[in-house]
C-alpha cells in the first residue's frame, strides 16, 4: 500500500476499529447487493428480452414466498445495521466520567484550543495515549467541523452552542485534524495536528513553559469582576439561585420544567438568562452577552462546573422539590 495515499486513515482511537467494522458491513452489505442487481438485470434484459413483435409472455400472478423473502431478508440486514450503528453512535456519544477536558475554540481560520491545566494551543493539540479527552467544541463565528480521522471522530463546531465528542488515543503519533465544514476562503487551510504522547512524556510537555491560569482560576477571577458574586452568593440569601453543588444536577425552572445544569445551560444562563429562570427567582439577571468572550465563557463554565461537592454535603434544594 502507498503509505502516501492510503485506502484507510491510521487507526489511532479506542473506537477506530468499531467504526471501521461497522463502516465494512455496511460497505459489503450494499456492495454485495448493487453487484446481485446488475447481474439479475443483465441476465434478465438477456433471458427475457423481445423476441419478436408478437411476443406476449404469460401473466404471472405473485409467489408468497419470494415476496417474504425479498422483504425479510434485507429488513433483517437494516436491523443489524441500526443496531449496531446504535450502538458505536452512543459509544461516540458518551465520554467516560473520568476524561480530561479540553476546550476547542474554532475561529477563521484556526483551531484555539485549551488544556484542563490552562495551556493553550493554536492548530495544535498535544494530548497523553490511553487518556479519555473530552472536547467541548464551539466556534467564535461560523460553523466550522473538528475532524479527525484517525481517531474517527467529526464534529461540527457551532456559535452559540456546546458540542461534546471524546477520543482514546491509542497510539502515539501526529495526526491531522481538519476543518470539515465550509467556512469561507483559508477553509482549506484550517487544519492542525493532534500529538499523542506517551503519558510521562505529556507531563513533562505541560511542565514547559510558563505556569498558565487554568480555565477554572480564570472563571473564578471573572466570577467576581463581574459581580456574579453579589447575587449569585455561596449562602441562599442572594439574588440568585446558589451554584454551589449545581452542576451535573437537576434545576426546576419558574416554568414547571426541569433541565439538568449542563455546560449548555450555565452558557445559556449567562448569554439569556431570561430563557431559563430557575423557580423561585425573579428574572433578574442582566444578560452577558458580548461582554465574555467564547473563551471567557468556558472559563466561568469551568468554574462553575468546579463548584461540585460531595454528595452528603449536597445543600437541600429550594421550593422543597429535592430529589
Ligand atoms: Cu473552519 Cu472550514
Amino acid at each position: 500500500m502507498n503509505p502516501a495515499m492510503p485506502f484507510f486513515p491510521e487507526r489511532a482511537s479506542s473506537v477506530a476499529g468499531e467504526v471501521d467494522a461497522l463502516f465494512l458491513f455496511i460497505l459489503s452489505v450494499t456492495g454485495l447487493f448493487a453487484i446481485g442487481i446488475w447481474i439479475a438485470l443483465l441476465f434478465l434484459a438477456v433471458r427475457y428480452r423481445r423476441r419478436s413483435d408478437a411476443d406476449r409472455p404469460p401473466e404471472i400472478h405473485g409467489s408468497l414466498a419470494l415476496e417474504l423473502v425479498w422483504t425479510l431478508v434485507p429488513l433483517a440486514l437494516m436491523a443489524v445495521m441500526f443496531v449496531w450503528g446504535a450502538k458505536v453512535f452512543f459509544q461516540l456519544n458518551r465520554p467516560p466520567d473520568d476524561a480530561m477536558q479540553v476546550s476547542v475554540v474554532a475561529k477563521r481560520w484556526m483551531w484555539k484550543l485549551q488544556h484542563p491545566t490552562g495551556q493553550r494551543e493554536i492548530g495544535e493539540l498535544h494530548v497523553p495515549r490511553g487518556r479519555a479527552v473530552r472536547l467541548v467544541i464551539t466556534s467564535e463565528d461560523t460553523i466550522h467541523s473538528f475532524f479527525v480521522p484517525a481517531f474517527r471522530i467529526k464534529k461540527d463546531a457551532v456559535p452559540g452552542r456546546y458540542n461534546i465528542a471524546w477520543f482514546r488515543a491509542t497510539k502515539t503519533g501526529s495526526y491531522h485534524l481538519f476543518c470539515a465544514e465550509y467556512c469561507g476562503t483559508e477553509h482549506a487551510r484550517m487544519t492542525g495536528r493532534v500529538v499523542v504522547m506517551e503519558p510521562e512524556d505529556y507531563q513533562t510537555w505541560l511542565a514547559g513553559g510558563p505556569a498558565p491560569e487554568s480555565p477554572v482560576a480564570a472563571g473564578e477571577k471573572l466570577f467576581t469582576e463581574l459581580n456574579c458574586v453579589t447575587c449569585h452568593r455561596p449562602d441562599d440569601a442572594g439574588r440568585g439561585p446558589v451554584l454551589l453543588g449545581i452542576f451535573g444536577r437537576p434545576v426546576r425552572l419558574a416554568s414547571g420544567e426541569e433541565v439538568v445544569a449542563d455546560e449548555a445551560y450555565v452558557r445559556e444562563s449567562i448569554v439569556s438568562p431570561a430563557a431559563k429562570v430557575t423557580a423561585g427567582y425573579q428574572p433578574v439577571m442582566p444578560t452577558f452577552q458580548g461582554q465574555v468572550s467564547e473563551e471567557q465563557l468556558i472559563g466561568l463554565v469551568a468554574y462553575i462546573q468546579s463548584l461540585r461537592i460531595p454528595p452528603a454535603k449536597a445543600p437541600a434544594e429550594r421550593g422543597g422539590k429535592s430529589r
